[in-house]
């Protein structure tokens, strides 16, 4: 199969910003996919600190949360002896080349991004520079590695796409120079791959404690509502406790659940957490009551969490060691950016 990345050496790349609380959704969908692809691919994982600037951030908050989210990276074993785990504003290509990629972007282009509206909400005129430009950022951070395979939730698709316009803007409007360089790689001799976004399904998405139909998040003004990464077994077993759900007993399908989004996540996060599929996870406790099943499912994000928190807190707890493996990462990443950026500056023109 030729693919748009045919011709590019697989490589996987995603970041997570360091604000806000690692949490289960988090884990779920993108720690432990990310875990997962060391085994079959060269895997690129990024602390984005320069995109979480792009709203305003305590500065001693946003250091203790690059840890974090690099303490949560380990512990969830991801190996940095064998993949790169680095904070994003420690290899300078990444800024360099975003801003290439903003020459190469279009207002328009950017204007229609959701995340970009949402975020800016009503008041776009006070919004920073940076949260507009974020996705030739994202694109930047990806296609320095020239990597092929992004693994993101459902609310990055757009950024992907974006990323993919970028690339191909690239490839054709320097088809000449690349041509004439001998960079191009695949059957279309394109400089950059269109990296296939590899999407966390809606199915497995973790939802809020408190309300079915939000997303689990860090912004949430409730702490009853996620399950950080940070949280002790005491903390995790009362979230649970507390879970918002109905007055009935679990059914026999997940047909049932569709509305009752509730209790639908508890089902999706007992699933993720056991990796067993919703429906076998609905075989088991069909019938049963909440009362029943909270409790198992406590045992079970005690279980499988606590071995995490606990090395999570240790790394916590031993910032040297957290900084070394962030500035080795760094060192690492830079080998590959750095041809990629001399690459690029040779193809827009830039006297070297
Ligand atoms: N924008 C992503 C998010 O908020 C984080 C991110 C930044 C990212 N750069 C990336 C994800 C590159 C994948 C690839 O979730």
């Amino acid at each position: 199969m030729t693919t748009a990345a045919s011709g590019f050496e697989p490589r996987v790349f995603s970041g997570i910003q360091p604000s806000g609380n690692v949490h289960l959704g988090n884990y779920l969908g993108a720690i432990k996919r990310f875990v997962a692809m060391q085994e079959s691919h060269n895997c690129v994982y990024c602390v984005v600190d320069l995109h979480a600037v792009t709203v305003w951030q305590d500065p001693i908050v946003l250091r203790q949360k690059t840890r974090e989210v690099t303490a949560a990276f380990l512990a969830a074993g991801i190996d940095p002896s064998k993949h790169i785990v680095f904070n994003q504003s420690q290899v300078k290509e990444h800024a360099e080349l975003a801003w290439l990629f903003n020459c190469v972007a279009r207002m328009g282009w950017l204007s229609r991004m959701t995340q970009f509206k949402d975020k800016a909400g009503k008041n776009r005129e006070n919004a920073s520079v940076g949260l507009f430009a974020y996705p030739s950022l994202m694109a930047a951070d990806i296609l320095a590695y020239r990597a092929t395979h992004v693994p993101v939730g459902e609310d990055q698709k757009q950024h992907l796409e974006l990323t993919r316009d970028i690339a191909q803007k690239f490839n054709m409007d320097f088809a000449g120079e690349i041509d004439r360089l001998g960079l191009g790689l695949g059957p279309d001799k394109a400089y950059f791959p269109l990296p296939e976004p590899l999407i966390t399904g809606a199915a497995t998405r973790v939802m809020s404690l408190r309300d079915g139909s939000k997303k689990m998040s860090s912004s949430d003004a409730s702490d009853l509502s996620r399950l950080n990464l940070t949280d002790d077994v005491d903390e995790l077993a009362k979230k649970v406790r507390k879970a918002k759900t109905d007055a009935n007993p679990l059914p026999e399908s997940l047909d049932d659940l569709v509305d009752r989004p509730e209790a639908r996540n508890l089902i999706n996060i007992y699933s993720g957490l056991s990796d067993q599929a919703p429906q076998d996870v609905l075989t088991e406790f069909a019938g049963a009551d909440f009362s029943k099943f909270k409790p198992a499912l406590a045992d079970l994000a005690v279980a499988t969490l606590s071995p995490i928190t606990l090395e999570m807190r240790r790394l916590m707890d031993d910032t040297d060691h957290v900084d070394a493996v962030l500035r080795h990462g760094a060192e690492q990443a830079r080998v590959l950016a750095q041809p990629v950026l001399r690459d690029v500056k040779a193809i827009f023109g830039f006297v070297s």
